[in-house]
């Protein structure tokens, strides 16, 4: 059966690509946000994931303003890395976990998660980052299942949909005859704001009680909707609903494996944590 093995939650800012192209991890700009990941490297030596499950927000490379659906899943047996304009290098493409992604797919439609499926699809900062954080080596050990959620044209999925999203996933892995250790990522916040009248926001009060919730109330976020949390966090902070998502795949108590936060990297109050399922 598979089983999930933690859940691993961080920013993705693409300056971190350039960061990691030229090497940068211990200049002292860098160091705070990278030294988050030794201890995760550690976890995944141990555990070994098999799979992951990543949820984070397309930014226009698949979907934009034109078409944008609430969620989708990539079903692909393989994804590409491509550069959405960054000028960022992009990485070794990443196998697909054809199987799980079809059967977590049928399972969520048939929970009436209306997912747009995708037997093609892009990859860009938010999905590739995290995974070069985990693997420097860029020769990922494990497939992915792409989970993407709109926090780019409002209204978005309440972070009550998405954490309830999350918990439907939960299922359908729980479900999955095959045996397959799984790891959850969540790609996206914590509080920033990329442009307009408020560029450069950040609100560290909120994003350490968000930190908090995330062990110790996993759904004390549900109580804000998309246009609460554009005020707290940002109009970009918004992306925290993929931490929804992931946290929701686990929906009671974890042990917190990690936790790193540092202001700011880019524009954007930089978070990293890992849980383990109790
Ligand atoms: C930045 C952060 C993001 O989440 C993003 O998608 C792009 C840029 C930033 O802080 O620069
Ligand atoms: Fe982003």
């Amino acid at each position: 059966m598979a089983k999930i093995v933690g859940i691993m939650t961080t920013s993705h800012v693409p300056a971190l690509g350039k960061a990691i192209h030229l090497n940068l991890q211990q200049d002292p700009y860098w160091k705070p946000f990278f030294d988050g990941f030794p201890p995760i490297r550690e976890w995944l030596d141990r555990v070994k994931p098999d799979i992951v499950v990543s949820c984070f927000n397309d930014h226009g490379l698949n979907f934009f303003l034109d078409k944008q659906p609430t969620f989708a899943i990539g079903t692909a047996p393989e994804y590409i890395s491509e550069d959405e304009g960054w000028g960022i290098p992009t990485m070794p493409s990443f196998p697909g976990a054809e199987d799980l992604s079809w059967h977590i797919r049928d399972s969520l439609i048939r929970d009436d998660f209306d997912m747009v499926t995708c037997q093609e699809m892009l990859v860009d900062h938010a999905f590739t980052l995290p995974m070069a954080l985990m693997w420097p080596e860029q020769k990922w050990p494990v497939k992915s299942v792409p989970i993407c959620v709109n926090t780019v044209l409002f209204p978005l999925p309440s972070a009550r949909r998405c954490f309830k999203l999350g918990e439907a996933i939960g299922r359908a892995i729980a479900a999955f005859p095959e045996d397959a250790k799984v790891l959850v990522i969540g790609s996206g916040g914590l509080s920033h704001q990329l442009e307009g009248e408020r560029a450069g926001f950040i609100n560290k009060e909120f994003d350490l009680k968000f930190m908090d919730s995330m062990v110790n109330d996993p759904q004390w976020a549900t109580q804000f909707s998309d246009i609460d949390l554009v005020e707290q966090t940002g109009n970009e902070g918004v992306e925290l609903l993929n931490w929804m998502v992931a946290r929701g795949t686990v929906p009671g108590p974890v042990k917190v494996v990690h936790s790193n936060f540092h202001i700011p990297i880019s524009n954007t109050a930089a978070a990293t944590m890992l849980f383990e399922p109790i």
